[in-house]
């Protein structure tokens, strides 16, 4: 039997629509807060194959959703690249300084994610797929420079748009890396893949074919030298009207809260399927007001391959309740 969620993704209108969210392990569920108080580095629980397998179950046994992501994070790549990473309590991720010259090959220090790649898959049932993840290298970089979250983002965009073939050399990095990390990730039991390029709305059109378009590009053409049917997921968070061109390469467009899925349906279902996209604060919210959203996303994205997900990941003041709430309701819209 083929697992509904990679039917969606080979192009098929499943219905019911398969169903996961983006961050559905996280803050908002008790199960991972008491897990997060064990320790207080979070980079520890990602190189933890038996802590990170956990984290990745706890959001399907409680909500069953057709597919799994591995927990870990977009920051393991500079990290295994020798440059210094932590998350502080409250502040997000923290960065060492960003020095080109001192960044090493990745080598085997990310065997341990594949590792709980391995642990997930042997626990999963038949109907349930497992998606292993990567940050895209445009917002990948934007981390390595900015040394964290930044409100104006200034330093990475004025060397993408101002030093171009230095900010190049530091891009055509990532993307080896990152071919060699989901390759690895698939080799271990993924059995999709989605690259997360949360910041691709930070460039100007331009940038965003250069930067974030291109890029793609070259790691599913290097990802299908080696696996050619492992199927992949773009999400380029901000994109506006361009996310249509990344359905020209990849399986599977995710679409961000702002997009119009009678846009996307448009646009973007005749070449790829549509994951997405129902604002996470409405999941926060629930109850009608959530439903009724839900349910126009789902009717608006019926006759082709759609994927239901939020257009964000979910907030840490998400009720669990309002998730399994969700989760019912997608499963009985036929
Ligand atoms: O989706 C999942 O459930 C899988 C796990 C996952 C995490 N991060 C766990 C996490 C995934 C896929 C990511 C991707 C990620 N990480 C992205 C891309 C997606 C997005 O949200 O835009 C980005 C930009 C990051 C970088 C990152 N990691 C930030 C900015 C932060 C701090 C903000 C926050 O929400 O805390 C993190 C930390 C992080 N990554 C947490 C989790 C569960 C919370 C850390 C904690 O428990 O202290």
């Amino acid at each position: 039997m083929v697992k509904p969620f990679l039917k969606a993704l080979a192009g098929e209108a499943v219905r019911p629509a398969p169903f996961w969210l983006m961050r559905q392990a996280g803050r908002y569920l008790p199960e991972y807060r008491k897990l997060r108080a064990s320790t207080d580095s979070f980079l520890d629980l990602c190189f933890s194959p038996a802590l990170a397998a956990e984290i990745t179950l706890q959001p399907v046994r409680r909500f069953e959703p057709d597919a799994a992501i591995l927990f870990s994070d977009i920051l393991t790549i500079p990290h295994a690249m020798g440059q210094e990473v932590r998350f502080l309590e409250g502040k997000g991720p923290v960065l060492g300084p960003f020095d080109p010259a001192s960044l090493q090959p990745v080598g085997g220090r990310l065997d341990s994610v594949y590792e709980a790649v391995r642990l997930v898959r042997r626990s999963l049932t038949d109907e349930v797929a497992l998606i292993g993840f990567a940050g895209a290298p445009w917002t990948v970089a934007a981390y390595m420079i900015e040394g964290g979250s930044s409100r104006d983002w200034l330093k990475v965009r004025q060397m993408a748009l101002g030093e171009p073939d230095g900010f190049g050399a530091l891009i055509d990095r990532l993307i080896e890396a990152t071919i060699d990390y989901l390759a690895a990730q698939v080799e271990a039991g993924a059995e999709a893949l989605q690259l997360f390029d949360s910041w691709a709305g930070l460039l100007p059109p331009s940038g965003i074919r250069r930067w974030c378009l291109e890029p793609a590009r070259r790691i599913t053409a290097g990802l299908k030298q080696r696996h050619p049917f492992v199927p992949l997921i773009l999400f380029p968070r901000g994109a506006g009207a361009l996310a249509a061109e990344f359905a020209e390469i990849g399986d599977c467009v995710g679409i961000d809260t702002t997009a119009d899925p009678a846009w996307a349906a448009g646009a973007i279902q005749d070449k790829a399927a549509v994951q997405g996209n129902l604002d996470p604060m409405l999941l926060v919210i629930g109850g009608t007001t959530m439903e009724q959203a839900a349910r126009e996303i789902l009717f608006t994205l019926r006759q082709g391959p759609h994927i239901f997900n939020l257009g964000h990941g979910v907030l840490p003041a998400t009720p669990p309740e309002h998730v399994a709430a969700l989760r019912r309701l997608v499963r009985e819209v036929l």
